[in-house]
């Protein structure tokens, strides 16, 4: 259960709006319609459950009761080549709060997915929006598959992904795993917006399972493979695909690991 007074209290310092709904299409869907009618400062949209959770390319996020939904308003206050930053410091602090929380061995899967042994526990979308005087905002939305057993997702999604849940073997205290998530993404907001972006890819780089690896990254009919050499200053994937070429991708998935 989400004790929104909880939440409210132990986050006020960093977001001093948190709305929560009981279920909404998508929580980055709200935050948008926030944005556009009520540009505030940062602002926490929590979801009980979705009805059409927003995942990468137009893909849909699952959204059954007992996972975590939420996704944080801000305004960047950064320069706009280091927006895409955002993507990778949001999948660390979330890698590192459910490490700290409960001692699993969460790795990055680039650009931002969290995998425990392989499978997939959280999904990412950061996506950026003007409000109607033409000032950036950015909606980092996060879906976690908490406390839902895997079982209860269709069969073809059973080898894909874990819940928090079924690795622990039991369910997780999701006021503690916003709140802690929260604080560690504001630490990490902190460093880029003093400029400290190469914290962000060092914590990155140690938390990653993507380099030193040959994938295939997938974005609509490209596909292309490599050895993921490393990630640029703006978190694009350095891919070597033959002895002397070296390809720089911004954007896909990447489907072997
Ligand atoms: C992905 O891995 O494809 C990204 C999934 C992001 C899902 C979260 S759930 C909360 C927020 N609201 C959405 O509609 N999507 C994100």
């Amino acid at each position: 259960m989400i004790d929104l007074d909880l939440v409210k209290r132990s986050l006020q310092k960093v977001v001093p709006r948190v709305v929560f709904f009981e279920c909404v299409e998508s929580t980055n869907l709200t935050a948008r319609d926030l944005v556009l009618e009520d540009p505030f400062g940062p602002t926490l949209v929590l979801a009980e459950t979705q009805t059409r959770g927003r995942g990468r390319y137009d893909r849909i996020w699952v959204s059954p009761k007992g996972g975590l939904y939420m996704s944080l308003i801000l305004s960047p206050k950064c320069a706009s080549d280091k927006y895409t930053l955002f993507n990778l410091l949001a999948g660390c602090a979330v890698c590192h709060s459910i490490r700290k929380l409960y001692g699993l061995n969460a790795l990055l899967k680039w650009p931002n997915d969290i995998l425990i042994n392989s499978r997939k526990v959280v999904g990412i979308l950061s996506e950026v929006i003007t409000d109607s005087l033409g000032v950036p905002w950015v909606i980092i939305g996060i879906g976690i598959n908490a406390n839902v057993r895997t079982v209860d997702y269709s069969p073809e999604l059973h080898d894909k992904l874990l819940t928090l849940q079924d690795a622990l073997h039991k369910p997780v205290d999701l006021n503690e795993l916003i709140i802690t998530t929260l604080q560690s993404l504001f630490q990490r907001i902190t460093l880029l917006e003093n400029g400290n972006h190469a914290a962000i890819l060092d914590e990155w780089r140690r938390m990653n399972a993507t380099l030193g690896h040959k994938v295939t990254v997938i974005d609509g009919e490209n596909e292309i493979t490599g050895l993921a050499l490393d990630i640029t200053e703006s978190g694009s994937l350095l891919l070597q695909t033959a002895p002397d070429s070296i390809v720089c991708v911004n954007i896909g998935d990447i489907i072997h690991c």
